[in-house]
C-alpha cells in the first residue's frame, strides 16, 4: 500500500470514520479553498526540529511532555487562559527537567485542537436526540438542533483562533516570559496556599542555588538563550481531513509535503485503521506523527501502521501514545512493546493516562479519578522497566485553571465538588495543581528510571 502514490487528497478515496454531515457540500469546498490560500501556521523547519528533539526522546535522552485541553473552545479564547496554561506547562517542565535532570520536549495540545471524535453519532438528553457535538471547528456545543448542524465557516474561525493563540505562545516562549528566573518566581507565587507547597519550595530553592552558583563562578544566566527562552511546539488530532488537506503545503527547502496546521499531529484511537483515510493522509506529510494506542490495537496492526507511516524507520517520526486504563496497561502494553522491539522499530513511547480512565458519576459528570491517572503512569513506567524500554513521555488533558473536573488530588476533589468549576466542553482535565502533582511523579519515576532502579508494580486499581 505504501507504494501507492500519495497526494494531499488521496485520503478521499479511502474508507473514513468520524465524518461530519455537512449539509452544503459547496459551502464546505469554498471554505477549504479559502483556507488553502491562507498563510501556514507553522513552518516545515520547525516540524523538522521537533522531529530531531523527538529522536532524542526515542533514544532515551529526553522526555516528551505533551498536554492541553481535550478540546479548545471559541468561547474560552482569552489571553489569561493561554497564559495560565503556558505557565503551568512550563512549571511542569521545570520540575521534570530539574528533578530528573532530563531535557524536556514541550508540545502543547493547543492552537488547533478543535475537532473531536465521538463514540456515538448522536446524543440523547431528556428524551431528545441530536447529532453529537464534534468540537467547535465543526458544530456548536449547545444542545439545540441549530447548533449541532456542522457549519464549515467554523473552520475559518478555528484557523484564526489558532493563529492568534500561537502568536501569543511564540511571544511567551521567546519574549522573556519563559525566563528560568521567572519560572521559579511563579512557582513561589503559585504554591503559597497549596498542599504541594513544601515540595515545591524546596525545588525552587534548589533552582535559586543553582542560578546563584552559576553567577558565582562567572556564568551569567542572562547571557544564555536557553535560560531566557524555550522551544514550544503545538499539536492536535488530525481528525478533520478537509481542513488538514487545506493546510498542507510543499516545503520549498526539501520539496516534501508538511502539515502546516501544527508541528505534530496525531491519529486518534478511533481512526487508526491502517488502510483508511486518516492514516493515508498522515503517511504523506513529513511532520512527527502520533498514534493513539488503545486496548483494541493488536501488535500486528501496530506493526502495519508503523510500516505505512514510517517505512524508513526515521527516528522521531512516530510517537505511540498509549491509553489503556490504569488496570489494563500491564496486559496490553507488553505485547506491543515486544512486537516493536522484535522488528527493531524506532518509536517514542508516551503515556496518555486520561482516556482509559474516564468514568461517569453523580448526575452524569464525566470524570477521571486522579489516583487512576497516577496509577497508569506508574504502571507504564513499571512495564517499560521490565521490558527494558524507555518510558519517554506523557500526554495529558490539563488546564492552567483551578477547575474541578477530575476527582482527587492534593485537594481531594469529591463528587460533590465536580459541579463547582466543571468548565470543559469535552473530557475532564487535570487542574493546575493536579498537573504539577503529575510532574512531580514523572520526575520521580524518570529519576529512578535513569538511575536504573526498579519501579514497584502497583496492584491495579
Ligand atoms: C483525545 O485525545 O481527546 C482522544 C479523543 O483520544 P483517543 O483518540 O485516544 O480516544
Ligand atoms: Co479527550
Amino acid at each position: 500500500m505504501s507504494a501507492e502514490r500519495w497526494s494531499p487528497d488521496s485520503w478521499r478515496a479511502k474508507p473514513i470514520q468520524q465524518v461530519p454531515d455537512y449539509p452544503n457540500a459547496q459551502a464546505l469546498s469554498d471554505v477549504e479553498r479559502e483556507l488553502a490560500g491562507f498563510p501556514p501556521l507553522v513552518f516545515a523547519g520547525e516540524a523538522r526540529k521537533l522531529k530531531k528533539a523527538l529522536a532524542k526522546v526515542a533514544a532515551g535522552e529526553a522526555f516528551l511532555l505533551q498536554g492541553g485541553d481535550c478540546a479548545e473552545s471559541f468561547a474560552e479564547h482569552s489571553a489569561d487562559n493561554i497564559r495560565d496554561f503556558f505557565r503551568v506547562f512550563l512549571q511542569m517542565a521545570v520540575v521534570t527537567t530539574f528533578a530528573a535532570a532530563s531535557p524536556v520536549v514541550k508540545v502543547g495540545r493547543i492552537a488547533g485542537q478543535f475537532a473531536k471524535p465521538r463514540s456515538s453519532p448522536t446524543e440523547k438528553r431528556d428524551g431528545a436526540e441530536l447529532p453529537s457535538y464534534r468540537g467547535d471547528i465543526i458544530n456548536g456545543v449547545d444542545f439545540t438542533p441549530e447548533a449541532r448542524i456542522p457549519n464549515p465557516r467554523r473552520q475559518l474561525k478555528a484557523y484564526r483562533q489558532s493563529a492568534a493563540t500561537l502568536n501569543l505562545l511564540r511571544a511567551f516562549a521567546t519574549g522573556g516570559y519563559a525566563n528560568l528566573e521567572n519560572a521559579h518566581r511563579w512557582m513561589l507565587g503559585f504554591v503559597k496556599d497549596s498542599p504541594l507547597s513544601g515540595r515545591y519550595q524546596e525545588l525552587a530553592a534548589r533552582i535559586t542555588e543553582s542560578l546563584d552558583f552559576m553567577r558565582a563562578i562567572g556564568l551569567d544566566p542572562e547571557a544564555h538563550p536557553e535560560m531566557r527562552q524555550t522551544d514550544f511546539y503545538i499539536s492536535h488530532e488530525a481528525l478533520l481531513l478537509g481542513y488538514e488537506q487545506a493546510m498542507t503545503r510543499v516545503d520549498s527547502t526539501t520539496g516534501d509535503y508538511y502539515s502546516t496546521s501544527g508541528h505534530m499531529i496525531w491519529i486518534g484511537d478511533r481512526t487508526r485503521q491502517f488502510d483508511h483515510a486518516h492514516v493515508e493522509f498522515c503517511r504523506g506529510v513529513r511532520n512527527p506523527i502520533g498514534i493513539k494506542c488503545g486496548p483494541s490495537l493488536k501488535p500486528d496492526d501496530l506493526l502495519r501502521l508503523i510500516d505505512v507511516l514510517n517505512p524508513t524507520d526515521e527516528a522521531g517520526r512516530l510517537t505511540l501514545i498509549c491509553r489503556f486504563g490504569s488496570d489494563k496497561v500491564g496486559e496490553f502494553l507488553p505485547p506491543l512493546i515486544r512486537a516493536v522491539k522484535r522488528e527493531g522499530k524506532t518509536v517514542v513511547w508516551s503515556c496518555d493516562p486520561m482516556h482509559g480512565n474516564t468514568i461517569s458519576v453523580g448526575d452524569g459528570y464525566k470524570t477521571r479519578p486522579f489516583e487512576r491517572v497516577m496509577g497508569e503512569i506508574r504502571n507504564f513506567f513499571a512495564v517499560h522497566q521490565i521490558e527494558g524500554t524507555y518510558a519517554g513521555g506523557v500526554h495529558l488533558e490539563m488546564t492552567g485553571k483551578n477547575v474541578t473536573e477530575c476527582l482527587g488530588g492534593a485537594r481531594e476533589i469529591s463528587e460533590l465538588n465536580l459541579q463547582d468549576r466543571y468548565d470543559t466542553t469535552c473530557d475532564p482535565r487535570l487542574n493546575a495543581e493536579q498537573s504539577i502533582e503529575v510532574a512531580f511523579l514523572v520526575a520521580e519515576l524518570l529519576k529512578k528510571e535513569r538511575a536504573g532502579k526498579r519501579v514497584e508494580v502497583k496492584a491495579a486499581e
